[in-house]
Formats: structure tokens, sequence, C-alpha cells
């Protein structure tokens, strides 16, 4: 499929309770873009018949899918691809892969948006509450609430807004808000990509108008400058630093502030591959570049690049709070060391204090054991040997999160808080130039 000039493509996902009907939504969703390869309907038709249903189970259809992604090896085959007039989406997997809230979680799988599925006639449920925390801690601010299995309600508006207020009332407490929440029936199709009479009382957008009016990472354009560095390449005489630009924009002739090393430099080239005329002189959020600076100050790979506008920049620090969730079946404990990335950045630090760990259901906080266990979600101190460049999440939802490991192994992660402590740069001794 071919992505549409200028319009990246907007990476969703989709999460809820068992049952609610996510996979139905997923196959009506390709079904309705028209999406699906030729004779998929009639392969589905045929599954439905000899199972003896006699409407579409469209979940069927992801079965089909579960099955050749089981046998692939590469991580594409997990994502899902449809498409609307005004741009290409990618259903990154679905909830029960095995892999999926580690993929999550460690970011190899970035959403720009979610959609939350709640069943109409069961209403809020225990893991609908666990992953609106989890579209939380994973930095989601663009969220789509579906109330499904409309067509199987009585009293259908009303058992909406009843639904409606108690998904609105869960995510305020959380501090999240649903961008849109909105009726649907994902086994008839209504409310998808069209509407029909059964829901005439409800007029606001449909689910396709609502994804289309998502913004993809290009609004990301706008805030600071975030330049992790992947890489320093050296070709002779040159050296290039390479990476993507998580938010902001970078321009020829931009003077930049690098972190934790507080050196600066101006930018005398855009570097792409392959080479192409004339030479890019700008460069924002989403792409990955490639650039060189003016002087050889001392840059390797986690440091992070800014514009050297005080206000702007980023925090350095040895010790942060995180809003985590934790994964590995060992606890997380006071005293424990682990590894944690942020950016392109790893660091070794020690859990400092549990401040809170909270039961997602009642959102209570319940330290007592005073461990952090698998699946809960916890607020805890963490200290590094060394200043750390970090941005908070409330400063930059796009560089703000982090993620724990364990041997290798994806532990945990969440999203970075500087509450309660002061930025250290004003103390950090400014790196000594090495000449290399
Ligand atoms: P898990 O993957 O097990 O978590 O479930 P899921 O969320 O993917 O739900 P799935 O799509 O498998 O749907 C569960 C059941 O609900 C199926 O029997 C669907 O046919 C039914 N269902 C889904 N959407 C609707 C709907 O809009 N109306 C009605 N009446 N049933 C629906
Ligand atoms: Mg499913």
């Amino acid at each position: 499929m071919t992505q549409k000039k200028h319009t990246p493509p907007l990476h969703i996902v989709i999460v809820g309770h068992v049952d609610h009907g996510k996979s139905t939504l997923i196959g009506r969703l390709l079904y309705d873009t028209n999406s699906l390869p030729d004779g998929k309907v009639e392969e589905l038709q045929e599954i439905c018949k000899r199972r003896g249903t006699d409407v579409l189970e469209w979940s069927f259809l992801l079965d089909s899918y579960q099955a050749e992604r089981d046998q692939a090896i590469t991580i594409d085959t997990t994502q899902i691809w449809f498409k609307t007039a005004q741009r290409d989406y990618v259903i990154i997997d679905a909830p029960g892969h095995r892999e999926f809230l580690k993929n999550m979680i460690s970011g190899a799988a970035q959403a720009d948006a979610a959609i939350l599925v709640v069943d109409a006639k069961e209403g809020l449920q225990e893991q609908t509450r666990r992953h609106a925390y989890l579209l939380k801690l994973l930095g989601l601010q663009q969220i789509a609430v579906v109330i499904n299995k409309m067509d199987a309600v009585e009293q259908a508006q009303k058992r909406f807004i009843e639904v409606s207020k108690s998904v609105q009332d869960y995510l305020a407490s959380i501090h999240l808000s649903a961008t849109h929440i909105l009726p649907i029936s994902a086994r008839h199709g209504t409310m998808i990509a069209s509407r029909d009479e059964t829901m005439s009382w409800y007029d606001g957008p449909t689910l396709l108008e609502t994804l289309d009016s998502f913004q993809s990472h290009t609004s990301r354009q706008d805030a600071p400058l975030r330049f992790p560095i992947q890489d320093v390449y050296r070709f002779d005489e040159k050296r290039i630093l390479v990476g993507r630009i998580e938010t902001g924009s970078v321009k020829v002739g931009d003077t930049l502030f690098f972190s934790p090393t507080n050196e600066k430099a101006v930018v005398t080239s855009l570097e792409q591959w392959p080479e192409r005329e004339p030479r890019k002189l700008k460069a924002v959020a989403g792409e990955s570049i490639g650039l060189t600076l003016n002087q050889p100050i001392f840059v390797e790979r986690g440091h992070l690049a800014s514009h050297e506008q005080e206000e702007t920049l980023p925090f350095l620090t040895n010790v942060f709070r995180t809003h985590l969730f934790w994964l590995s079946h060992k606890p997380l404990k006071v005293g424990n060391s682990y590894k944690v990335r942020y950016g392109t950045n790893e660091a070794m630090v020690t859990v400092q204090s549990i401040e809170k760990v909270i039961d997602t259901q009642d959102l209570h906080d319940d330290t007592s054991s005073g461990e952090v266990a698998r699946n809960e979600v916890a607020e805890v101190t963490l200290r590094a040997r060394n200043l750390l460049a970090l941005d908070p999440y409330e400063e930059n939802a796009r560089i703000g999160r982090l993620v724990i490991y364990e041997n290798h192994d994806v532990a945990g992660g969440g999203i970075i808080s500087m509450q309660g402590y002061p930025d250290q740069r004003q103390i950090a001794p400014k790196s000594q130039n090495i000449y290399e």
C-alpha cells in the first residue's frame, strides 16, 4: 500500500476488555475501507457457514491474520493496514498477542492514537481500566472511546450516556480525557465508516471521521527541538551525527546545545542518504537525518541536542520520578538496580523509594507490600550515578518516557516526572573539549 504524499500514516492501537469487540472492530474497519484482499470476504462467509453462525463473525478475519503472523518472522506482519481518503492507518498488533505489552512499552511499536473499546452492555470492566491507565503511561493523548454493541442494548441513547459518563469519570480520575466518545456497532458497521437510522439520535462524527481528525507526528514540529544522537559516523574528515528528530525542527545555521555536556556548535550541513540535490536545509520531527557541526566538540550516542535558548533545554538531573507499569515476574524493590533507556540513551539507576503502588481498579494507594509486582502501576524515585538529560513527560510527551530493562528484557516502562526535583544544570561542570 502506498503512503499518501506528505501525510505520514497514523499508528493506532486498539485496546479494551476481553470480548468487548476489538477483533470485530478491526475486521469491520478493514472491510468498510476496502482494505481486504480479494476473496477474503467470501472466505469469511464460508468459515462462518461452516461454524454455523448466521451473522458474519468479523473477528474470524483476525484469526487468519493471527495464523499468518504466527508463521512469520518479521515484525512487520504484526501490523495491519487500512486507508481512508485522508491517509493511511496502521493498526499496531492486537491485544492478547504475547509481545503486545512489551512492544508498546519498549516503544518498538509506537502509537499516535488509541481506540478504547467498551461493551455497551457490560460497561467499564477491569481491563478497560487497566488499559486506559496503560494509555496514560504510554503517553497517548488522542483517544477515541467507542461504546460498542449498541445494537444489543435497549434504550440505546440512555445506555450510551450512562456508559460514556462512567468512562469519562474514570479517565478524568487518571488525568486523561477522551478526544471523542461515540456509539458504534462493530458487528453491523454502524458509525464506523457510515451512519444508519438505528442511531439517528447520535449526530457526532463516525469513527473514521474521528480518526481522520487525529494528528500524526507532524504536529510535533512545533515543540522545542529534541534530537537524540543515535550514532556518530566518520567519513574521512567529516563527522556526521545521526538520529531521528523526535520533536521540533533543525536548520543549517542553527546553534545546537548538547546535553549532558553543555557544549554548543553550529549546524553546517544536513546529510541525506542517498544524497539528493538540492541539499536539504531543514528537517523536522519524524525525520531521520545526519548533520555536521562547525566544531569538533565531544558528542556520542545518547547525547541530546536541542536549541540553545535556555527555557527550552531538557532537565539535567541524577534523581527523578517515574510513573510506571511493571511487567517483570520479579518485583521491583527499593535498592534494586536496573538499566533504563530513554531517547537513545541508556543509564544504570537504583530504586531510591517507592512512593505509591496504585490499584488500577479503584485507584487506591497500596504501598504496604513495599514492592511493585507484575502488572502493577507505581510511582517510584530513581537515582542515577551521573547527570542525565531528561524531559519530564508534561513538557515533552515524546521524549519524556523510559523503558526499564532486566537482563536485556523489558521489565517495565512509563513516564518521567521532575516533580519536587530541581534542574541541576547550573551546577553541572562544563565538560572539557575532547578533540578526536
Ligand atoms: P478478545 O480478543 O478475546 O479480548 O475479544 P475481542 O475484544 O477481540 O472481541 P471480539 O471481537 O472477538 O468479539 C467478542 C464477541 O462480541 C463476538 O461474539 C462478537 O461477534 C461480538 N460482538 C462484537 N461486536 C459486536 C457488536 O457490535 N454487536 C454485537 N451484538 N456483538 C458484537
Ligand atoms: Mg480479539
